[in-house]
């Protein structure tokens, strides 16, 4: 099904988790002589879109079911006729909104939905797991997505959807969402810089997918009510100023905020037909 064709693998990470997979299925399908290309949802220009190539997508699980960047993306994507698509998403905990609602909205546009995984990985909003038994999960993750690779190439995989039930999780996950209040976190906004932290190198707004940090002339930026609690801020800050306000847990990021934000510039730079971030 995926022989001699090309695939667009449209990701999007708050904390580098599905970045890191992303990129691992991206060198895998290479090795195997798939043309890939990664493209950020970020930066996604509808008039790009090529329904010549497999539609790949790999984005992180937000309240149950897709982060609202991704399910604001799949709204924009053009009619088609047939043209395969694929879904990988990570997760920390359950999910159950994610597969069911997505082949919804992608059959409603013509896409045939061939093949799903979905990766155990360290929580980002939870933020218990790091150091060496987080890095041990992206291991483990990063294995799996090979085999995902292999399984996707030679047509065995595929995608069921489960209705009402998988709508009804999604329902309920965009309810939790939008009230931001689940487990008590009644105040907003739900990211904040802290104040003696941070040294204003703006580096989380120039990261932030949605510019919904504000520059505050001076101040440490601060989060509007666009904001998708994504946790990119939280993960890109150098000095840990950026915080979840929430139980206190100390940042996750999947890979070091030097590193992270280097691997994020490159992917936009290889991804030459969106604007630049920069
Ligand atoms: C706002 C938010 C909501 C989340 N909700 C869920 C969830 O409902 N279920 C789950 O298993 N993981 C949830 N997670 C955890 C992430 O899906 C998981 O850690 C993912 O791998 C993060 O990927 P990323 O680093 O690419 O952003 C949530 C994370 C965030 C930031
Ligand atoms: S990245 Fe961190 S230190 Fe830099 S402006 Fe943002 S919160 Fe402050
Ligand atoms: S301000 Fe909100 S949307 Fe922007 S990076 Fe931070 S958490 Fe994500």
């Amino acid at each position: 099904m995926m022989t001699g064709k090309k695939i667009h693998l449209y990701w999007f990470s708050g904390s580098g988790n599905t970045l890191r997979v992303a990129r691992t299925l991206t060198e895998e399908l290479r090795l195997q002589g798939v043309e890939v290309q990664l493209r950020p949802i970020e930066n996604f220009e509808p008039k790009f879109f090529d329904s010549n190539a497999v539609l790949g997508l790999a984005f992180p699980t937000h309240f149950f079911t897709l982060p609202i960047i991704v399910r604001d993306f799949v709204t924009k994507l053009p009619n088609v006729h047939g043209t395969p698509a694929f879904m990988l998403t990570t997760a920390g905990m359950v999910s159950g909104g994610v597969h069911g609602p997505l082949k919804r909205l992608l059959s409603r546009k013509g896409f045939h939905c061939v093949g799903t995984r979905q990766l155990m990985m360290p929580d980002s909003y939870f933020a218990f797991i790091h150091g060496r038994i987080a890095e041990r999960m992206i291991v483990r993750a990063e294995r799996n997505v090979r085999k995902f690779a292999d399984r996707l190439l030679s047509g065995q995989t595929d995608w069921r959807r489960v209705p009402v039930l998988s709508d009804l999780i999604a329902a309920v996950g965009s309810w939790c969402f939008a009230r931001r209040n689940l487990f008590k976190t009644r105040r907003y906004p739900v990211v904040y810089a802290k104040e003696k932290k941070c040294v204003k190198c703006n580096i989380c707004r120039k990261f932030c997918p949605v510019d919904a940090l504000t520059d505050s002339g001076g101040k440490p930026p601060q989060p509007t009510l666009q904001c998708t609690l994504c946790l990119r801020c939280v993960a890109v800050c150098p000095n840990n100023a950026m915080r979840l306000c929430f139980m206190g847990l100390p940042p996750y990021r999947a890979l070091t905020s030097g590193k992270l934000t280097s691997v994020i510039r490159q992917t936009l730079r290889e991804s030459d037909v969106f604007r630049e971030t920069e």
